[in-house]
């Protein structure tokens, strides 16, 4: 009976020893990126975080810090690259200074439909420019997505590209979009996110370009009267891990990471297929002036000095071998 008991006693202890193991063994992963909880990246980061929960039953618990908590999306791609960050989900606006491959994604007028993006990122291509980045110290774990960019501004209704002439126009970090909007006459201003609303609001800059996502999520019919539905470029975002933290997992955590990052992915493009459904509306209600569309071979006309520029940097095989994929 005493030895029972003391059996009973030591297997108890080792379970509250096991449990307290447990607990302490859970690993925060802070994931940080620019926009709201309620924005398709919201989605996308809460997607991941239950996912990677219940992939490993709880050892991995993640921590958010959305709405540029942790600064613009360089910065957190550096400080996921030193690993001073865990993760960050971004735009590839600012991506192509650390890998340049990804530049490619970033070309005006390259993807037809949203299928023909997500094919392509999906597939041999994006697979491919993904494995870029280890050599780039950072680990892309899958394609995110915001859906097609258009341009917002303060100044005039921009229906052609002699509309584009001096519009004072905040652009991301990135040369390809900087490229193509200096060739269409605007005045492109590279800027941070977290100091464009701002901008906007004091007119520093007349206007931004961005998916309904972020202009609905972000709430720029506040600071914004003009938006014309360009389509000009489609803006495809990345869920990027630092290898401080993957070189440390064993390979089903590596995989459940990967797994979770592929359900994070699908939230986001499920939430920008929904908000494109219903966005557009809801910024004609609120008061903006809506251009719906545009002559797309127009703007690729004259967009023609920037392509030959974006054939220089990236080759011409290579642009086709994406325009190609059916
Ligand atoms: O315009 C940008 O910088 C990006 O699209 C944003 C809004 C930070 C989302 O990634």
């Amino acid at each position: 009976m005493g030895i029972m008991r003391t059996a009973a006693a030591a297997f108890l202890a080792a379970g509250i020893l096991a449990a307290g193991a447990t607990a302490s063994a859970q690993t925060t992963v802070k994931v940080g990126y620019a926009l709201a909880p309620n924005s398709h990246y919201g989605a996308g980061a809460k997607a991941f975080e239950d996912e990677l929960a219940r992939l490993t039953g709880g050892r991995f618990k993640v921590e958010q810090f959305p709405s540029s908590a942790l600064g613009g999306e360089r910065e957190m791609v550096e400080s996921v690259q030193l690993g001073t960050l865990d993760m960050v989900i971004t735009s590839t606006g600012p991506v192509a200074n650390f890998v340049p491959e990804v530049g490619i994604t970033d070309i005006p007028f390259l993807f037809r439909d949203t299928t023909h993006a997500r094919t392509v990122l999906d597939g041999p291509i994006g697979q491919e420019i993904l494995s870029k980045f280890p050599a780039r110290n950072l680990v892309a774990l899958a394609w995110g997505e915001q859906g097609f960019r258009h341009l917002t501004n303060n100044a005039r209704a921009v229906a052609a590209p002699g509309d584009m002439r001096g519009l004072k126009l905040r652009t991301m970090e990135n040369q390809v979009h900087m490229t193509a909007f200096r060739t269409l006459g605007a005045n492109p201003t590279p800027m941070a996110w977290p100091e464009v609303v701002t901008g906007l609001r004091q007119g520093t800059i007349d206007g931004q370009e961005n998916p309904i996502s972020v202009i609905t999520s972000a709430r720029l019919h506040e600071v914004q009267k003009h938006i014309t539905l360009t389509r000009h470029v489609f803006s495809p975002a990345l869920l990027i891990l630092s290898p401080t933290v993957f070189n440390r997992l064993n390979d089903a955590d590596k995989a459940a990471f990967r797994q979770a990052a592929a359900v994070g992915s699908k939230a986001m493009r499920d939430f920008v297929d929904d908000v494109e459904r219903r966005g557009v509306a809801e910024l004609k209600a609120a008061g903006m002036a809506v251009v719906e569309g545009i002559d797309t071979a127009q703007f690729q006309q004259a967009l023609a000095p920037a392509y030959a520029e974006y054939a220089r940097r990236f080759g011409q095989a290579a642009i086709d071998r994406i325009r190609d994929v059916k």
